[in-house]
């Protein structure tokens, strides 16, 4: 099967922060390969927007620049850098001031009044709401208006909920789309596919089959140049609320009536709500919180997080082990083990779903023990599903048990790239659909489950664990798992 491309017709995106790393790193990238896939219609209009005075010419080279960066020496890509640019343009404006506001508001009507308008904003969340309010008084809001706003989505329930006030003062809940890039990864929307456009595995997809679940967010880089941003979020703030309680909706939820926006979501809400609350009370149990100390990363010596900080005396944790449970008929007793952290071995992010083992053994002593079936679903790197099976040893020397794997990597299955996720998602806001969007409620939900963790944190007055940069995480998350008789899944031992 070949790849399927649905056009979609000339639209405006303005990017606000459009000098910054994200619009340079992923937005604009995303966008360039979504155009070289002729899926953007030349007449698009792609606006960078930020507080830095320069023309058109300059923003285009650093765009240029970002986007070779990206894209590495694939001359044919390299050919198209210069069709692209003519999407592009620039404006300067102070988001908080009224600077340029006249000029971005004269440019955003000046064309086509029916088309597609999205706003991405793409900046700090401390300004989303002096742009919409601006966005307002230049009745920028109307229409076929999106905007498009990233995490963090507040800190804690009450930020967010007066991001969500303000942002919904200017635009109605379907114009807006609070992004988790997790959602537009391929194995994300492929755990969908498997889900539900199988037979196989939704019989068994419940607590008589399987024993716990583990989702493992794992990053090799330190906190780099966010240390400010990341010193005031930590890992449970940063990678928990948002893109693994995701990932654990999406393998919890009932199965949805269809796949529309809101059929998904009032699922993964239910999932919200059902979490059993983690608070002072069993937190110490349920939680491990680590900070990285100097070690080894990407095959050199790697600086502690105070060091990449810059200063002493932070408790921000930069890993997060916990066990959640999902408290309805489906989930009873059956744990989800989450785990992130930075500056550990690999980069790899992982959905395992651990089946119960056998009932009984038909097997003599000497042929090794069946293990527990695994579904393991790798979401980066090396995208692919992998089913744990036993089987027999070949050849002679009695019935020997074995684990072998169900082998299936996306690039060798489809002789595909796997696209970035923000390829999907920054096409779904031009074509109107928020299924892998994140509704009000359902961030909401995340804080209101979060809260209490973080409260039951800071009255313990304890600081993280220290781990050595490089290995996976403190001794704790060890023990949290194996106190269950559990272990973290690692691919290398099986
Ligand atoms: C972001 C976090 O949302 O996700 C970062 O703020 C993290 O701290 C990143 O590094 C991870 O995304 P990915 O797609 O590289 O796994």
């Amino acid at each position: 099967m070949t790849h399927h491309l649905q056009p979609v017709t000339a639209f405006d995106m303005a990017i606000f922060g459009g000098t910054g790393d994200l619009a340079m790193r992923k937005l604009l990238p995303a966008l360039f390969r979504r155009f070289v896939d002729d899926q953007i219609p030349p007449a698009s209009r792609i606006i960078g927007v930020a507080r830095t005075e320069q023309g058109d010419a300059d923003y285009r080279a650093s765009v240029a620049e970002a986007l070779q960066r990206a894209i590495g020496g694939d001359a044919e890509l390299l050919e198209r850098i210069p069709a692209f640019l003519q999407l592009v343009c620039y404006r300067a404006l102070d988001a908080t001031g009224e600077a340029g506001w006249q000029e971005f508001a004269a440019l955003m009507c000046n064309g086509d009044a029916e088309r597609v308008r999205v706003f991405y904003l793409s900046t700090s969340p401390g300004i989303f709401v002096d742009i919409c309010q601006r966005l307002r008084e230049h009745d920028l809001h109307r229409g076929n208006t999106r905007v498009v706003i990233e995490k963090p989505i507040g800190n804690d329930l009450d930020s967010a909920r007066a991001i969500n006030d303000a942002v919904g003062a200017v635009f109605d809940e379907q114009q807006i789309y609070r992004i988790d890039h997790y959602l537009g990864k391929e194995t994300v929307q492929n755990l969908l596919a498997l889900r539900f456009a199988n037979a196989l595995f939704e019989p068994l997809w419940n607590a008589a089959h399987i024993d716990h679940v583990q989702i493992s967010v794992a990053e090799t880089v330190g906190v780099e140049q966010r240390g400010p941003y990341y010193d005031h979020a930590g890992a449970l703030r940063d990678m928990v609320q948002n893109h693994m309680l995701q990932l654990l909706c999406m393998v919890a939820m009932e199965p949805p009536t269809s796949l529309s926006p809101d059929s998904v979501r009032d699922e993964k809400l239910k999932v919200l709500h059902a979490l059993k609350p983690i608070d002072a009370g069993n937190a110490s149990r349920l939680t491990v919180r680590g900070q990285y100390r100097a070690g080894a990363a990407n095959g050199g010596a790697a600086p502690g997080y105070l060091t990449d900080l810059g200063r002493d005396g932070s408790r921000t944790e930069t890993f997060v082990a916990l066990k959640a449970e999902v408290g309805n008929w489906r989930w009873a007793g059956v744990p989800f083990y989450l785990r992130t952290g930075k500056r550990l071995p690999l980069r790899m992010s992982e959905i395992v779903v651990n089946f119960r083992s056998i009932p009984y053994s038909i097997f003599a002593e000497g042929s090794g023990t069946a293990q527990p079936n695994k579904l393991v679903l790798r979401l980066q790197p090396d995208e692919g599903v992998k089913l744990w099976v036993m089987a027999k040893y070949p050849g002679p020397g009695g019935l020997r048990l074995t684990c072998v794997p169900l082998d299936m990597s996306f690039a060798d299955a489809f002789g595909v790239a796997q696209p970035d996720a923000y390829e999907r998602l920054l096409l779904d806001v031009v074509r109107g659909n928020p299924t892998l969007f994140m509704r009000r409620d359902e961030v909401e939900a995340a804080w209101r489950w979060i809260d209490p963790v973080l409260a039951a944190w800071q009255s313990s007055g304890d600081a993280p664990h220290g781990y050595t940069a490089g290995t996976w995480g403190p001794s704790a998350s060890v023990a949290l798992i194996e106190r269950d008789g559990r272990t973290w899944h690692d691919d290398d031992s099986d």
